[in-house]
Parts: C-alpha cells; structure tokens; sequence
C-alpha cells in the first residue's frame, strides 16, 4: 500500500504534493492577502502570518490519505497554492469537499482549471470517494469557472448564509459524481 506522503501528482506544469511543515514560511509569505481570505472560510485567515501557516499545515496533515487528501501546489519547484479534499462524515462518508486556492500572482493562467482536473482524477483513481462537492461565494465567478470547466454542475444556492467581514452573500454548491 503507498503511503500518502510519499504521493506526487503531476500536472501539465505543477506537482501536487503532501504539505510538509517547511512550507510554513512560504506559505504565509503567498497566502497573506485579503485577496485569497475574501473566497475562502475563516479557517484561512487573514492576517496569515507564520504562526497561522503552522497551524494551517498541522490541520492539513491531520487524517491524511484516510478522511482528508491535502496538497500543496508546486510550480518549478516552488509553493504557488494549495487543493484539497474532506471526506465527509457519517451518511456522507462517501463523498468528499474539496478545496483550491492560488497565491494571487498565479491567477488568470489556467493553473487552478489544471490542478482541478488531477484532483478530481486522483480521488478517483486513488481513493473510494464516490462522489465531489464544492461550495463557493456568490462574490467568486472564477471558481464556479473552473468547476464547470472540469465538469462539476451546479446543484443550488443557499441565499445569504455567508457573512465575511460583515458583507453577506450566497452559498452556491457544485457536484460531480466520480463513478
Ligand atoms: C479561484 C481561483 C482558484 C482561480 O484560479 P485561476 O488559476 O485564476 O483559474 P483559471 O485561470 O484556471 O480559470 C479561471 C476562469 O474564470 C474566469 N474568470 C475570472 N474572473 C472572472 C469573473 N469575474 N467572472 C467570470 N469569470 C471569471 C477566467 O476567464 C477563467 O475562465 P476561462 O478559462 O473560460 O477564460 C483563484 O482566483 C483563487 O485562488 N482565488 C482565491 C481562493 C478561491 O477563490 N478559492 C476557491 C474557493 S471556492
């Protein structure tokens, strides 16, 4: 059986792989900006100073390759971003959120719609999750992009349950059915 912080996945341009505590300081030197923070839930924070990014790589490699499958993104050897997967739990033990963000100098190059795409072939190939979910702020239509351009169709839309930094907007939910 491979151990899962051993796995690499390669992409047309990046390599997806475990975090590794030594990304701390990287990490919060790409991931400090309310640009990021404002599309993602408060577990990414902002200011995301080197004592967050720990925490964020403790949490990241917590169950890892069992309930929760996370990467960090690679381009030329260096961190650009991060995806992820959750299994959910109990009924939904079979199903998996997942998760994507790009420090903001790596936006508008195709990275994130490339990345999804080995995700998604990953936790299919690699994994019994069944079944993908994504969610999303009524704020951000360039990820409901990438999800529909891998092939995730939109499943609804919860209006107003999200409240960052005292703006509220829709929740809207993506799906795909791996097999
Ligand atoms: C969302 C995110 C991952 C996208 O990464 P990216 O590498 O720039 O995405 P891609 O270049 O692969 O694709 C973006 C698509 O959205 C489109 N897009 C960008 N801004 C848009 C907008 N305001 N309205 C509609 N479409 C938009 C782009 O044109 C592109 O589509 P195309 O290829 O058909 O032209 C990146 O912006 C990010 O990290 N944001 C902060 C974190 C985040 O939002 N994570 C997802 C939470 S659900």
């Amino acid at each position: 059986m491979s151990i899962f912080t051993d796995t690499r996945v390669h992409t047309q341009r990046c390599i997806l792989r475990p975090w590794q505590m030594d990304d701390a300081s990287r990490l919060s030197a790409i991931a400090d900006t309310r640009d990021i923070s404002w599309n993602t839930s408060y577990k990414f924070p902002y200011p995301f100073d080197l004592p967050a990014a720990q925490r964020f790589i403790m949490f990241n490699t917590t169950n890892s390759g069992e309930s929760s499958w996370q990467f960090a993104i690679l381009l030329d050897e260096a961190l650009i971003g991060g995806c992820g997967a959750t299994r959910g739990t109990d009924v939904q033990s079979h199903t998996a959120v997942i998760g994507y963000w790009l420090g903001v100098e790596y936006w508008g190059q195709g990275i994130a719609t490339e990345i999804l795409d080995a995700l998604v072939t990953y936790m299919r190939n690699e994994t019994d999750i069944e079944q993908l979910s994504a969610t999303g702020y009524g704020w951000n239509p360039a990820s409901e992009r990438v999800l529909t351009k891998n092939g995730f169709t939109k499943e609804g839309v919860r209006k107003g349950v999200v409240k960052k930094w005292d703006k509220t907007t829709d929740l809207w939910i993506y799906g795909k059915q791996l097999r």
